[in-house]
């Protein structure tokens, strides 16, 4: 860290009228809600593509006045110049968001997570309006099981996957309109979120709504591979933080040292909902599957006061289970094609 005095408590960025990228996936309309509840001031205008991992219902019900959903493509530079106009910053969550489907297919990957980043950048640039980028901390690579280091905002970039290479690409293209044009740029690299409105692909999601579908769940590998767990409203508040406090051209890690392995954490789910420890399948690997992931967050949580709030996982885990449980009419129209493609994978 260098010597330089931060000031940690006076917001150095006011937003009134926020464009939310992706704002009706998981993490783009859990930051939604969060802006809803907790920033009274700030109008939303969601723009959203919705592919099948967008679902209106995620927004639905929040003040007309305050949420503002536009349908339609980040790559669309014509529409861009329609809808940035009159807004003062852009947090693009936008994303082909899930390493099976880039294995299976990169190609959405590509032109969503990197053609889309380089029109939004190209708008930003011509209107001058602040971008807050939300990145993964896939960008990194991996990490040992034994390994006793996290990431940082130093750790090389290494990413394994077609998603987390575009992810990675993605954060290069911000870095670079930052240096050469000047725009007014952060970027997050966020661990694994987990919270209500993820989408049924997902681990946690897959493994709950698999036993209240009265079916096993499913465990890649020998289940030993490490995820760092963060509550999505926690992600929500760090990026809030970053884009209202952030120094302009920083990156900032997002983590709240959640580490579990999948078998721990498919346990835990088991033992809530009932099950026995050993009811589930273990299926074939995800190719070229990361070991472990691990954030360290010092640099948010001292330069600009962060705190994660969510900090028990088994509490949250509950909550979420609960989620699932009460919400069947939102996943269940997605659940049976998501299972069809996994059998077809072998997964
Ligand atoms: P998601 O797949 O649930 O949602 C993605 C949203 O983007 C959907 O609403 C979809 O309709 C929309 N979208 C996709 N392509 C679009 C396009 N071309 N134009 C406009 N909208 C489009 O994803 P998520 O899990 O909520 O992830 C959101 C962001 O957070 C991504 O950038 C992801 O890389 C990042 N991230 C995710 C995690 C995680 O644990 N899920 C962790 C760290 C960072
Ligand atoms: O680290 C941040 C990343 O977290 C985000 O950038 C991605 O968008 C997000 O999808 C997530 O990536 P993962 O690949 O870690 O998440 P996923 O939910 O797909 O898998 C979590 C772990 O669980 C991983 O080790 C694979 C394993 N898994 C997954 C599924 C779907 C299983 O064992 N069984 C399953 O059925």
């Amino acid at each position: 860290m260098s010597g330089r005095i931060i000031n940690m408590t006076e917001e150095t960025f006011t937003p009134h009228n926020i464009i939310v990228t992706g704002g009706c996936g998981f993490i783009g309309s859990n930051f939604v809600h969060y802006v809803v509840d907790y920033h009274p001031d700030v109008h939303v205008t969601v723009l959203d593509k919705l592919t099948y991992a967008g679902n209106p219902e995620n927004i639905a019900g929040l003040p007309e006045d305050r949420v503002e959903l536009v349908v339609g493509d980040i790559c669309d530079a014509d529409l861009l110049d329609k809808i940035v106009p009159g807004h003062d910053a852009i947090v693009h969550y936008a994303a082909e968001s899930h390493n099976d489907n880039s294995i299976a297919d990169p190609e959405p990957f590509l032109r969503t997570n990197v053609e889309g980043t380089f029109r939004l950048l190209e708008a930003v640039r011509k209107y001058g309006i602040r971008y807050h980028h939300v990145s993964t901390d896939e960008v990194y690579g991996d990490l040992a099981l034994d390994d006793p280091a996290k990431f940082t905002e130093h750790t090389p970039y290494h990413p394994s996957s077609p998603y987390s290479s575009t992810k990675a690409a993605s954060d290069m293209l911000v870095r670079a309109w930052t240096r050469t044009y000047g725009i007014r740029a952060t970027i997050s690299n966020c661990s694994n979120n987990y919270g209500p409105y993820q989408h049924v692909e997902k681990f946690i999601p897959r493994q709950i709504t698999n036993i209240l579908d009265g079916q096993r769940p499913k465990l890649y590998g020998k289940g030993e591979n490490v995820r760092d767990w963060i509550h999505t409203e926690d992600h929500s508040s760090g990026v809030w933080t970053i884009l209202t406090k952030g120094r302009i051209g920083e990156t900032y890690l997002i983590g709240a040292n959640g580490e579990k392995n999948n078998i721990t954490v498919l346990r835990m789910i088991l033992k809530m909902m009932g099950q026995p420890e050993d009811a589930f399948d273990w299926v074939k690997d995800r190719p070229g599957h990361d070991r472990r992931y691990a954030i360290d967050s010092t640099k948010l949580r001292t330069e600009l006061g962060w705190t994660p709030r969510h900090t028990d996982f088994e509490s949250g885990l509950k909550q979420t289970i609960e989620w699932y449980t009460q919400n069947r009419a939102w996943w269940e129209p997605a659940k049976a094609a998501t299972e069809a493609r996994y059998k077809q994978q072998g997964q």
